[in-house]
C-alpha cells in the first residue's frame, strides 16, 4: 500500500473543499480492495445538516462505482492531525472492518491506526446477519 500516494491524493482533494461556513478544509482518499483510489472533500450546505465530510464523500464515490470493500482511508484536515468524526468511523466500519486509517498533516508526517483502535467494540453488518430472512 502506497501511503504517501494516498496522502497526496487526499491533499489534492482538500483543494476542492466547499467550506463557505466553517472555512475548515478536509480531503480524503480511499483505497478499495482491488487497488483503486477514490477521493473526496467536505461539502457544506447553508442549512448545515446536509453537510458531508470528506471521508464519506470519498467512500460513497467508491461504493457508488461498484466497490464493496475498502482497505484504507487517508484524511488531511485543517488542524494538527484531523481525525475522522464518529459518523465517518461508522461508515468506514460498514465497508472496511479491518481498514487502516491514515491521519496526516503531510506526506511525511502521518499517523496510522486500525479502524478498531478508533472505533472499538463496534456494531456492524455481521450483527444483523442472523436477522436476515
Ligand atoms: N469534517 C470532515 O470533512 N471530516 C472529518 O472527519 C471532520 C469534520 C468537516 C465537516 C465540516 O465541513 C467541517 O469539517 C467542520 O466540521
Amino acid at each position: 500500500m502506497d501511503k504517501r500516494l494516498l496522502i497526496k491524493k487526499a491533499l489534492e482533494a482538500r483543494e476542492k473543499a466547499y467550506v463557505p461556513y466553517s472555512n475548515f478544509r478536509v480531503g480524503a482518499s480511499v483505497l478499495t480492495e482491488d487497488g483503486e483510489i477514490y477521493t473526496g472533500c467536505n461539502i457544506e450546505i447553508s442549512s448545515y445538516s446536509p453537510t458531508l465530510c470528506a471521508e464519506r464523500t470519498a467512500i460513497f464515490k467508491a461504493i457508488s462505482e461498484g466497490h464493496k470493500r475498502i482497505k484504507a482511508v487517508a484524511v488531511v484536515g485543517d488542524s494538527d492531525f484531523t481525525y475522522p468524526c464518529g459518523v465517518c468511523r461508522q461508515v468506514i466500519r460498514e465497508f472496511g472492518k479491518d481498514a487502516i486509517i491514515i491521519v496526516a498533516n503531510s506526506e511525511k508526517d502521518y499517523k496510522e491506526y486500525r479502524l478498531d483502535e478508533l472505533l472499538p467494540h463496534s456494531f456492524g453488518p455481521e450483527d444483523l446477519e442472523n436477522k436476515k430472512k
